[in-house]
């Protein structure tokens, strides 16, 4: 959540480019969250606020719709986001072993889901659809199959690599 001094240096302007691309049509309010997401990876909640007074419509409908859609996270996710498959055919095929290798090596604090320097989230979700690579492993667009926790290792070391390499 944003501290009182983050939100008060917080620059609106490509928020209200996003708002004036829409013409703050209420109906839109999506297409808008969607937006405003991609800006920041998560809805920050002073921006919400933001949004309902410039749309004029209740920050409750704003925060409603935000809580209503799994696509959208009130918290920071990571620039990587990790999403371990644990439905059944996933469970049978050894899912448990990469949460726990993913949970080892992500090293993140209690209760968070992002590490703090802001390059992975992580969550365990419901069947992908995708059975025959069990078990499966999203991150980002990008799907990987019969993973294994040395795979689990190697994912992260790469990334870590191509990370470092942009710093
Ligand atoms: S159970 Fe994991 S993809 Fe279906």
């Amino acid at each position: 959540m944003s501290s009182p001094a983050m939100e008060q240096t917080r620059d609106y302007t490509e928020i209200i480019e996003i708002l004036d691309r829409y013409e703050r049509d209420p109906s839109r309010i999506i297409p808008i969250l969607q937006d405003i997401q991609s800006l920041f990876r998560f809805l920050p909640e002073d921006v919400m606020i933001f949004v309902a007074k410039e749309m004029k419509i209740s920050s409750a409908k704003v925060f409603g719709i935000s809580t209503f859609y799994n696509h959208f996270s009130l918290v920071p996710k990571g620039k990587y986001e990790i999403k371990v498959c644990n439905g059944t055919a996933c469970h049978v095929k050894g899912s448990g072993k990469l949460i726990e290798r993913f949970l080892a090596t992500l090293d993140l604090p209690d209760g968070e889901i992002t590490t703090p320097d802001g390059v992975f989230s992580f969550e365990t979700v419901a069947c992908l659809g995708a059975c025959g690579l069990a078990p499966a492993v999203i991150i980002n667009e990008d799907v990987y199959g019969q993973v294994t926790p040395g795979k689990v290792v190697k994912l992260h070391d790469e990334i870590k690599v191509k990370e470092a390499g942009h710093e």
